[in-house]
């Protein structure tokens, strides 16, 4: 999974970059075809870490990372990692951005968690389904875990050289964007993340010019996450992978705060 050992990493690092490898293992893609992925915008070396590691999406951008070799370590972290990340709890958020710093240099993170169902229950189709519980369960996994993660990140990030923080967000979090309504708090979050990520950017340039956060929507790809919505004939997750690393590849620092697309088209907001 890992192009290069980082050379005093910790046992803790071992097991994470071990579950990765499983993680991107078991993805739940049929199997595709690699293709190395370039990420020469960014400093050679370093650590890269994909947040939500089981996920569909997140399993193919471990696999394709560490298939680029680009970077020393390739760390994965998710809710079945060794120590466990989750989202609901800051502790565990603290402790893997502080696993990432003492790894080496973090040079990019991806924040590839997320939730549209849950336990059965669909995304809203009326403001008759709204419901304090599932629209504050929506804020917490889609919003404010990430905003809380990239609290612990960012100051950590190197002031000098690309270091890149994409959180992968959603078209349907667009309000400009918004012509069908419906799926009230996976649309409300995401746009609520998109503002978070925004202002994250803005106080990140100050201390870290060549630094860059982003929010990006990866396109509909077939994953347990767009798997209840048979019309949704999503790509596969190895090849939304591709697509998002060689955004990232693409953006500079002008780019900061910025909401795109799987082709580096801006989103409106
Ligand atoms: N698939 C699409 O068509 C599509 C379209 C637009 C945007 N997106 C966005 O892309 C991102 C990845 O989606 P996906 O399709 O790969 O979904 P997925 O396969 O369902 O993966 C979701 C990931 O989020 C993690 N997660 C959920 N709750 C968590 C928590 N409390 N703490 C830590 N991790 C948690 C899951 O971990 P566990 O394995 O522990 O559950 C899993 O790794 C999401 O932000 C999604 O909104 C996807």
């Amino acid at each position: 999974m890992v192009g290069c050992m980082a050379p005093a990493r910790t046992d803790v690092t071992d097991q994470l970059i071990a579950n990765a490898t499983r993680d991107a293992a078991s993805g739940v893609a049929t199997p595709q075809p690699r293709h190395t992925v370039r990420l020469d915008s960014f400093p050679r070396g370093g650590v890269a870490a994909v947040f939500g590691a089981s996920g569909g999406i997140g399993s193919a951008l471990s696999a394709a990372l560490s298939d680029s070799g680009h970077f020393d370590t390739v760390l994965g972290f998710s809710r079945g990692t060794t120590p466990a990340f989750d989202l609901t709890d800051e502790t565990s958020l603290a402790q893997a951005a502080e696993l990432m710093a003492g790894a080496g240099e973090i040079r990019l993170v991806i924040i590839a968690t997320g939730m549209l169902h849950e336990a059965g229950a669909l995304p809203e189709k009326s403001w008759r389904e709204l419901d304090a519980e599932r629209l504050a369960r929506a804020f917490t996994i889609n919003a404010t875990g990430p905003a809380l993660l990239m609290k612990h990140l960012l100051p950590r990030l190197p002031r000098t050289g690309k270091a890149t923080v994409a959180a992968l967000s959603a078209r349907v979090g667009s309000i400009g964007d918004n012509r069908l309504g419906g799926w009230y708090g996976y649309r409300a979050s995401k746009a609520a993340l998109n503002q978070l990520v925004h202002c994250a950017a803005i106080e990140l340039a100050r201390r870290a010019p060549e630094a860059i956060c982003v929010a990006l929507h990866p396109g509909t790809v077939a994953t347990p996450l767009s798997a209840p919505f048979a019309s949704a004939s999503g790509i596969a997750p190895a090849e939304a992978a591709r697509h998002l690393l060689g955004v990232i590849d693409r953006l500079g620092p002008q780019d900061t705060g910025g909401f795109y697309d799987w082709r580096g088209a801006p989103v409106p907001w």
